[in-house]
């Protein structure tokens, strides 16, 4: 090993300044034979200022890209006929896509389909949805004629547990796209949970409750109400549901 190569060594190694010559050589030897086939690393005091490679950025071919829901009627039908897009698909009968005329001006959403909406694939089919019908009827209101319903998932959630938050966001798609293809004059989400998972919040259906909310790149207005099913159990709060429907009418009427 040469002098200078031997010197720089014993420097790296910080074995200059408090070590024998004897000493020093000995270590520089086996040293030597580690370091022959590799770089001499840079002195501690160099390292701090050595450059820092940039962190790995995902490129946007590497990126999941956005699903983009089909853009027509039908097309979303099928789509959701076939979506595989979380696991509710391994549990569910039927998918629930929406009932209701196709130019409605009011969208009602729940928050998701249960037992009997799962086996029928049609959205509030069970005690909840004729206590929803009743209530539209109240303020001249149909499925059939000018309300169209929708949930945050296509899919009965086991044991009709919430739908968790993965669940509604591969479902979200979907839902834009029926609000984007229906243009509604006005959104009604019915619950906590559709309420929350809709306006992305996590505040008490009180707090939600009452105010105009806005929905998507259209601002579509959105009111909050009372889950039908939730009724059925609080008949108490009715009352409070019918303020809300009358809101919903006058809205709707420009009044
Ligand atoms: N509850 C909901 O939120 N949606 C339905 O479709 C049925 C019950």
């Amino acid at each position: 090993m040469e002098a200078h190569r031997r010197a720089r060594l014993l420097r790296v190694l910080e074995l200059d300044v408090w070590t024998t010559r004897s000493k020093a050589a000995a270590v520089a030897e086996v040293v030597e034979a580690v370091v022959a086939s590799a770089p001499i690393p840079a002195p501690r005091s160099l390292r701090a200022a050595a450059p820092v490679a940039p962190p790995l950025l995902l490129t946007p071919e590497a990126a999941e890209p956005p699903y983009i829901a089909p853009s027509d009627w039908a097309g979303l039908a099928e789509a959701v006929k076939a979506c595989t897009r979380c696991k509710l698909c391994k549990t569910r009968t039927n998918t629930v896509f929406g009932v209701g005329p196709q130019d409605a001006p009011l969208l009602v959403i729940g928050e998701g389909p249960g037992a009997e909406e799962d086996a029928r694939g049609e959205p509030f089919v069970g005690a909840a949805g004729k206590l929803l019908d009743e209530m539209l009827k109240s303020v001249d209101r149909s499925r059939s004629r000018n309300v169209y319903i929708a949930n945050v998932v296509k899919c009965r959630p086991p044991g009709n547990r919430d739908p968790e938050s993965d669940e509604v966001a591969a479902c979200r798609p979907f839902l834009d796209r029926q609000i984007e293809l229906l243009k509604p004059k006005l959104i009604l989400a019915l619950g906590r949970i559709a309420a929350q998972r809709l306006l992305s919040s996590t505040a008490p259906l009180s707090k939600l409750r009452g105010p105009q909310h806005a929905y998507g790149p259209a601002n579509t207005p959105v009111l909050i109400s009372y889950h039908p099913a939730y009724l059925l159990r609080t008949p108490s709060d009715k009352l409070k549901s019918w303020v809300d429907l009358k809101q919903v009418h006058r809205f709707l009427a420009g009044i």
